[in-house]
C-alpha cells in the first residue's frame, strides 16, 4: 500500500517587509540579508492572522466536500499555539466544515512537529486505509525588532491531505529520527518572542542532520546519489546551503550540481516568505514541486526535518506520475505576488502591538483594509473566547 500526500496547499498573510528596506533602516549592508542570510522578503502577520486563521485558510484552499466527509483525523502542528489547552485543530475543524467524527489534536516540538504529524498519519492510514488525514503546519516566527533573528522571521501555514491514494508524493516507511536535549532555540510560556543562541542553533541543525542522515545511511545502506533532490527545513535559505555543503564530501560532482540546481527551485517560496517554523520544510518541498521542471516519476526526494530542542528526522518522498496536475501553482504564485508591502514603520507598529485582552476577557482590533473577504481571520475575543470568521 502506498501512503502519502494527495494534496498540498499553502497560505501566507497578505503583508510583507522588503529585506533591503529593513537592512537600510537597521544600518546593515543589504547583501547581508540578501546573500548572507538569503532572504528577499518576509511575510508579516497582523493580529488578524494567527496560527489558527492561517491554517484554516491553507486548508480551505485544498479541501473538497468529499474530503471533508472522509477526513477522520486533524493534526495541527505549531509552536505558535493560541491556547494552552484547546487545540487549534478544533477551530479549523469548525471553520472549514469537516464531519464531526474526527480525532483532533495539536502537536509541538519546535519546527519538527509537522513531521511527527506526518508519521502519525502514516501509521493511522496503514491501520485504516479508507481514512484521510488533514495535517496542518502553521506558525509565526517572531524574534523582535533589532535582534539577530529579526531577518529570519516570517509567517504562514501549509495544509497537507494524506491518504492511501497519494497523487503527489508517496512517503516511504523507513526513516531515521534523532533526539538530543539542548537549548539552541526555545520560547518559555512567559515570552511572546523566541530566545535563540543563533550560532549554536546553526551547529545543532547541522549535527542533527549528520546524525539523522548517518543513521538512515547505515540502516538502509543508502547513498546520497539514490536521491534526485534533497529538501531541508529552511529557517532562512542560507541554512539549506550550509546543509548541502555539510554533505558535499559524500557527493560526486554531478550529484552536487544536481542538488544545487534543485535547491534554487526549492527555496523560491521560502526566500519571499521567511521562516514558518514547522511548515518550512513543507513550503520548500512545495516550492520544489511547483517551481522545478517536472521531476521523473518515482524520483526519490530526501527530506530533512529539524526542530530545535532538538529533534531531527531524515525520510524519503517518492514523486508520483503526473503530480504537477494536482498542485495549485498559479494560485500560490498569485498569492505571493499580490501581497502588500509594509513600510518599516508599519511593520514595527504591528510587531509591538499584540492583541491585548482586558480584564473582562474582551479584545477587539481593527481589521486592515488588505484582508481578503475570502480569508478566515481572528476577529475578536469575547469573554476569553476567541472569535474567528470572514469579513462581510
Ligand atoms: N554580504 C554578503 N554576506 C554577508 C555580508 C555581506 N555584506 N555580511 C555578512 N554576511 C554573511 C556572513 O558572512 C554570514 O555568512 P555565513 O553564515 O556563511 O558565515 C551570514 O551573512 C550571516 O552573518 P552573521 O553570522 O554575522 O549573522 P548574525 O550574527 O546576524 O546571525 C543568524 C545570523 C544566527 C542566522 C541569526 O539570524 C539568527 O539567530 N537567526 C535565528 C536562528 C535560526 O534561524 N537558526 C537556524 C538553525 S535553528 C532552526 O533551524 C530552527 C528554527 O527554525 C529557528
Amino acid at each position: 500500500m502506498k501512503i502519502g500526500m494527495d494534496k498540498i496547499g499553502f497560505f501566507t498573510p497578505p503583508t510583507y517587509v522588503d529585506m533591503v528596506e529593513l537592512a537600510k533602516v537597521r544600518d546593515v549592508d543589504p547583501n547581508k540579508y540578501l546573500i548572507g542570510i538569503g532572504q528577499e522578503k518576509m511575510s508579516i502577520a497582523s493580529n488578524n492572522y494567527d496560527a489558527v486563521a492561517m491554517a484554516a485558510n491553507a486548508a480551505q484552499a485544498i479541501l473538497t466536500e468529499e474530503d471533508k466527509e472522509q477526513i477522520d483525523m486533524i493534526l495541527f502542528a505549531t509552536e505558535s499555539g493560541v491556547d494552552q489547552s484547546k487545540s487549534g485543530a478544533t477551530w479549523v475543524h469548525d471553520l472549514v466544515g469537516i464531519q464531526p467524527f474526527v480525532r483532533s489534536v495539536e502537536l509541538k516540538q519546535a519546527c519538527y512537529s509537522a513531521t511527527a504529524g506526518l508519521q502519525l498519519a502514516m501509521g493511522h492510514i496503514a491501520l485504516h486505509p479508507e481514512s484521510k488525514v488533514l495535517l496542518l503546519a502553521s506558525d509565526i516566527a517572531k524574534y523582535g525588532l533589532n535582534t539577530g533573528g529579526e531577518p529570519t522571521q516570517g509567517a504562514g501555514a501549509v495544509a497537507i491531505l494524506l491518504s492511501a491514494e497519494p497523487r503527489i508524493l508517496e512517503i516511504e516507511k523507513e526513516s531515521a529520527t534523532y533526539t538530543e536535549d539542548i537549548d539552541d532555540f526555545w520560547r518559555p510560556n512567559y515570552s511572546e518572542l523566541a530566545f535563540v543562541d543563533g550560532k549554536y542553533s546553526n551547529e545543532a541543525y547541522l549535527n542533527t542532520l549528520k546524525a539523522s542522515w548517518g543513521r538512515y545511511k547505515d540502516q538502509q545502506h543508502a547513498n546520497l546519489s539514490d536521491f534526485e533532490a534533497l529538501v531541508f527545513h529552511v529557517p532562512y535559505t542560507k541554512m539549506g546551503r550550509k546543509a548541502l555543503q555539510a554533505l558535499e564530501d559524500e557527493m560526486t560532482e554531478e550529484v552536487t550540481e544536481r542538488f544545487n540546481t534543485y535547491y534554487e527551485s526549492a527555496i523560491r517560496y521560502n526566500k519571499t516568505v521567511g521562516n514558518i517554523y514547522t511548515g518550512s520544510l513543507y513550503l520548500s518541498l512545495l516550492s520544489l514541486l511547483e517551481q522545478a521542471d517536472e521531476l521523473p516519476s518515482d524520483a526519490r526526494i530526501g527530506l530533512f526535518s529539524y526542530g530545535s530542542g532538538a529533534v531531527g528526522e531524515f525520510f524519503i518522498g517518492k514523486v508520483q506520475a503526473g503530480y504537477k496536475d494536482y498542485l495549485q501553482t498559479t494560485a500560490h504564485e498569485a498569492q505571493l505576488n499580490n501581497r502588500h508591502k509594509l513600510s518599516i514603520e508599519e511593520y514595527e507598529d504591528l510587531l509591538t502591538h499584540p492583541v491585548e485582552v482586558d480584564e473582562a476577557g474582551n479584545a477587539s482590533f481593527t481589521a486592515s483594509e488588505v484582508i481578503s473577504k475570502e480569508d478566515f481571520i481572528f476577529m475578536a475575543v469575547r469573554e476569553h473566547r476567541r472569535q474567528y470568521g470572514k469579513m462581510n
